[in-house]
């Protein structure tokens, strides 16, 4: 949620911090601008829409050529995105300019404070009231670190923000909490970002900051302090991607491209999870075996597609583990006054490790005593940092808005979590955890079989051009598959798409039902209990009623093929394993279809990737 860059160094200012917000854009595109300082000066140009508007308008208006800046790539909360909400927002004669992610919740009576002083706000945003408090600062004769220590301890709410001074052309300083922010050290310059990709083509040396930490980079030097300028430490680390994981590599969308490289996030995922003796060993779990043994309730909070790996992750934890799982949106958790103690274990499931709703869920369940287990993607984020222990999956950068191969290496991270409980716990012997993660170890190739199939599903989505709505059935394992498949669509073709477990449609949802209407079936594996048989009578009930059946199947289920208008077929994979292959025809589905729409797959209207406002 808005993407922020900051820059000091020998390099001219404008070209690094443009790069750097093309890389961000994916947290945000309602709005772009940048602000250099140069000569004493400062010159700031925004606009409207998509970074592509801001570059046409610097190439006209011929910024001067200044070493030290900032940008700012926008999702709108307070005031729509028009050119004057666009960041950053200088302060009241133009000396401080500041740009902002996050939420400034007291907003609204500093704005009146400042306002009874004379001071003219013009924007509707929050984050203009902080360009004036830090102007005000240094006008009285403080440098811009120390204004900005000042101002933060008079805000609430959750912000990362990164200022210049014009008159202190030396320094760039931000600030953070609740709210996300990385470092770039570099030789002779330095760089901020609200993630990595801001500056990976200049340094992959990287310094992770506390919460509520204020941080002063210049050409040579970065400094860090508390809000109240104690002085701190960040953790300082080597991001293990480069370059060309943050491009497109030729495809034409980054989702398209994350897509194909599933199957190897997920064997990376899988890498070094096993002893010489074969026993499992996730070494980021910070939580004693004794601990573990205790656990006697499992809740899993996440949002969005990771609430659904949540969900997946349930049918495999209780069935591995015989211990209680709930899964629970991270929005609503905390709200509901769940009942928590020492013994109840919170996994807390998120690619970015930055989600708002899912950080103030642990933070609440610690409150309550509760251990916290992170699943997460990014190195550094929050999430983990805030969490007892943590598995990392290794899908590299996610650039898409859409997340896939996120989904697919959380999945596998819940395996691991679940056998690695069986193992804790003895609720499975050795040789039925070792037969399991061997039969993980075969997916990254089952995964690539169905991607080598792609010309069907492509041809498929290209078909339904003219379709408006779009339902998707799943049971048991496959049910949470279906809810995702419906979101990939809603999120990227804006088309009417909802996921049902297949035995739930009887009691309603059949109503919608009508000729033609496109019903994809996720199918189980046929195995011993009367899933596959009972998903089978629901295709027959939407068939019967006019539905047109797109069936996602294992090869050779000849059981299915008299009342499949279309077969998509899947390798054949254990039941609880089935989400890691069937979900990606419906990636690929999504993503076609958005594509013949002419829709921007990477930047889905009104969504960012990473949602760090509640
Ligand atoms: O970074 P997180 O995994 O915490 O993000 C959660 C959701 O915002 C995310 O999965 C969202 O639903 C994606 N746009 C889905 O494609």
């Amino acid at each position: 949620m808005c993407g922020i860059v900051g820059y000091v160094g020998e390099k001219r200012a404008q070209g690094v911090v443009v790069e750097g917000l093309r890389r961000l854009e994916y947290r945000g595109y309602d709005s772009a601008g940048i602000a250099l300082v140069h000569d004493g000066r400062l010159a700031v140009d925004k606009r409207a829409g998509k970074l592509a508007n801001l570059e046409k308008a610097i190439a006209d208006d011929e910024l001067p050529p200044a070493s030290v800046g900032i940008g700012h790539t926008r999702w709108a909360t307070h005031g729509p995105p028009t050119d004057r909400n666009a960041h950053p927002h200088p302060g009241r004669e133009g000396r401080v300019a500041v740009v902002h992610n996050g939420i400034i919740e007291n907003f609204a009576e500093l704005r009146e404070v400042l306002e009874d002083e004379g001071h003219e706000l013009i924007s509707e945003t929050d984050t203009e009231v902080a360009a004036h408090l830090l102007e005000r600062e240094v006008s009285a004769g403080v440098d811009l670190t120390t204004a900005m220590q000042r101002v933060c301890r008079e805000l609430e709410g959750a912000f990362t923000l990164v200022a210049v001074d014009a008159a202190d052309p030396s320094r760039v300083v931000a600030a953070r909490r609740n709210s996300p922010l990385v470092v770039g050290i570099g030789e002779g310059e330095n760089f901020l970002g609200s993630d990595v990709a801001a500056f990976i083509e200049h340094t992959r040396e990287a310094l992770e900051l506390g919460q509520d930490q204020v941080v002063t980079i210049t050409r040579d030097g970065v400094s860090v302090t508390g809000f109240d300028g104690t002085p701190a430490e960040g953790r300082r680390y080597h991001v293990d991607w480069d370059l060309s994981a943050a491009e497109k590599d030729g495809h034409d969308w980054f989702m398209r491209k994350e897509i194909y490289e599933q199957p190897r996030a997920v064997a990376d995922s899988l890498l070094g999870r096993r002893t010489p003796t074969g026993a499992l060993h996730l070494d980021e779990v910070r939580i004693s075996d004794e601990e573990l043994r205790e656990v006697d309730k499992i809740i899993i909070v996440a949002c969005g597609t990771s609430f659904y790996a949540g969900m997946v992750a349930k049918y495999a934890i209780e069935h591995w583990t015989r211990t209680p799982v709930e899964v629970e949106l991270a929005s609503e958790f905390r709200y509901r006054d769940p009942i928590l103690n020492h013994s109840t274990l919170i996994v807390a499931i998120s690619q970015s490790g930055e989600t708002a709703d899912t950080l103030q869920a642990i933070r609440h369940a610690r409150t309550q005593r509760s251990k916290v287990l992170a699943i997460c993607n990014t190195n550094g984020s929050t999430i983990p940092r805030e969490s007892d222990a943590v598995i990392y999956t290794h899908a590299g950068p996610e650039i898409g808005v859409a997340s896939t191969k996120g989904f697919l290496t959380q999945l596998v991270a819940c395996y691991l979590l679940a056998l690695y409980l069986a193992q804790v716990k003895g609720t499975r012997y050795g040789d039925e955890i070792t037969e399991i993660m061997d039969q993980l170890e075969a997916m990254p190739a089952h995964i690539q079989t169905v991607l080598d199939n792609d010309s069907a599903v492509y041809e498929l989505a290209r078909s339904h051009v003219d379709t408006r709505s779009v339902l998707f059935l799943g049971r048991h394992a496959g049910y949470p598959v279906a809810l995702e498949g419906a979101l990939k669509l809603k999120e990227l073709a804006y088309l009417h798409a909802e996921g049902f477990a297949a035995g739930e449609l009887k009691h309603g949802p059949i109503a919608l039902v009508e000729e033609g209407l496109p019903v994809l079936c996720v199918v189980p594996p046929r195995g011993r209990d009367q899933l596959h048989d009972k998903m089978v009578s629901g295709i027959q009930e939407v068939r019967a009623r006019g539905a047109r059946t797109l069936c996602i199947a294992e090869e050779g289920d000849t059981a299915i093929l008299r009342y499949a208008d279309e077969l998509i077929p899947l390798p054949k994979v254990p039941v609880l394993l089935q989400p890691l292959v069937a979900v990606v025809p419906l990636q690929l589905f999504a993503c076609e279809l958005a594509t013949a729409l002419g829709h921007d797959v990477d930047q889905p209207r009104n969504l960012a990737k990473s949602v760090t406002v509640e």
